[in-house]
């Protein structure tokens, strides 16, 4: 599950968020979201508007070291 943490740099807020391998999120680029930085599809509220969410999603483990 990722897992983030926000903290103060040079004055302006910095978010690092890990990720586990093969986890996929969507992150709020419309500033809208009650769960930012994660968007809560609070943007389709907005229709007049084009920014929907950022998706990231961290590259699978190679087969080999997959524990399936
Ligand atoms: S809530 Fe902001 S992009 Fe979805």
């Amino acid at each position: 599950m990722a897992t983030h943490e926000t903290e103060i740099r040079n004055g302006q807020k910095r978010t690092m968020i890990k990720l586990e391998p093969g986890e996929r999120i969507a992150l709020c680029r419309c500033f809208n979201s009650k769960n930012f930085p994660f968007c809560d599809g609070t943007h389709k509220e907005y229709p007049n508007q084009d920014h929907g969410p950022v998706i990231v999603e961290a590259p699978a483990p190679p087969p080999e070291e997959r524990v399936d």
